[in-house]
């Protein structure tokens, strides 16, 4: 049910702090990640795990791709994430001490659970991070982490998303703590973080009217370009996927660092481009890469749209818009910066006329090849 909302996935993108608390519910205790359902797996299998590698389509690859940060930089464990349908057709090198994470919203994704089946196969062990109880992929996998994100009935991912990232934070968490890879103190630090993230998303909600604004004055935009860097540079790709498959737009995200190998000939008069900036305090070696970019872009007569912290000075000569976040550490910026693009595509969608839950040649599970 809709409830009063006009469409699911406005309801759904509403929902966000709602799906990232109940995601976090029963898995924090005294300031330490403890995920019940890896409790099963032992201590010492998770602390004899010498690889991860996540396997993915889509949003729930780039909740993968931006998790992978996190997971290297707690756990410190090396972490690759494949798209599943090129990892199952090739000769993947796994062994028993990899340990595969799936990431499916639906768990019925055919490529992703085929993927599961041959990692099993090659001794790797597995698991699932679902939102939908009972599906195939985490039945067939030794464990599963369940996002509690309620079902998400648009075609497009949103709440699942933020609480895929969420349920992946957790799982990081609890191999640190397993290993011995972060202190109680920096591990409590990384807690109170998560904890804080549901409240900060609300506020983020309240961009919603700016941004259906710059959506409006946008629908006749033809090509639209999203930067990222670290963290922000998955929440790009995201950002773009949303584009394509609400809006019809093409739409294209870039590590920022790529911009002088190629993309930057793009750049002309007029060209939107989306900036995710990192914070100019949690990440100031990378903040002032990231407005240098947005001054050479912009020098090409790119429109920048920038989400950034709020109170970030740096880069507002330069952007047209500013769309702000609240401050958070660094690794979790994405679950913030990810809330105004997923409103960006809806809002451009509904001003072209376009059905946002139900876009066009689009399924909500791709249970075929
Ligand atoms: O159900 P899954 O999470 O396995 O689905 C994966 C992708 O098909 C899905 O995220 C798709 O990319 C969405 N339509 C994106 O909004």
């Amino acid at each position: 049910e809709k409830g009063g909302w006009s469409s699911f996935m406005a309801k759904e993108v509403s929902e966000q702090p709602d799906a990232v608390a109940n995601t976090l519910r029963g898995r924090i205790t005294a300031e330490q990640v403890v995920v019940p359902e890896l409790t099963e797996f032992g201590d010492d299998v998770l602390a004899g795990v010498r690889r991860i590698v996540i396997i993915a389509c889509g949003t729930a690859a780039y909740a993968g791709q931006t998790a992978k940060y996190a997971i290297e930089k707690w756990a410190q464990v090396p972490v690759d994430v494949e798209l599943s349908h090129e990892f199952r057709y090739r000769d993947p090198v796994l062994s028993d001490d990899t340990l595969v994470v799936s990431i499916s919203q639906s768990g019925e994704t055919m490529d992703t659970l085929m993927a599961v089946k041959y990692a099993m196969s090659l001794g790797a062990k597995t698991i699932s991070i679902c939102n939908t109880q009972g599906a195939t992929i985490p039945r067939e996998s030794d464990a599963v982490i369940y996002t509690h994100a309620g079902p998400e009935v648009a075609v497009a991912s949103t709440k699942a998303f933020v609480a895929q990232i969420t349920a992946l934070y957790l799982f990081a968490l609890h191999l640190a703590r397993v290993r011995g890879s972060l202190s109680a103190a920096e591990q409590a630090t990384q807690v109170a973080e998560l904890q804080s993230i549901p409240e900060k998303i609300a506020t983020v909600l309240g961009v919603e009217d700016e941004v259906r604004q710059l959506a409006h004055r946008m629908s006749h935009t033809r090509a639209v370009l999203f930067l990222g860097r670290h963290v922000g540079f998955p929440i790009a790709l995201e950002g773009a996927l949303k584009l394509k498959e609400l809006a019809y737009i093409h739409a294209e995200g870039f590590a920022a660092g790529e911009l002088k190998h190629g993309p930057i000939a793009l750049i002309e008069p007029g060209q939107p481009v989306f900036v995710v900036v990192p914070s100019p305090r949690g990440s100031a070696h990378l903040h002032p890469k990231v407005v240098s970019n947005i001054q050479e872009i912009r020098a090409r007569g790119a429109r920048i749209i920038a989400i950034a912290e709020l109170g970030d000075a740096a880069v507002l000569p330069f952007a047209d818009t500013v769309i702000h976040i609240p401050l958070a550490a660094p690794l979790f910026e994405p679950l913030l910066a990810v809330v105004p693009l997923q409103m960006f595509a809806m809002e451009l969608a509904i001003a072209k006329g376009l059905d946002v839950d139900q876009p066009r040649n689009l399924a909500k599970s791709v249970t075929v090849e």
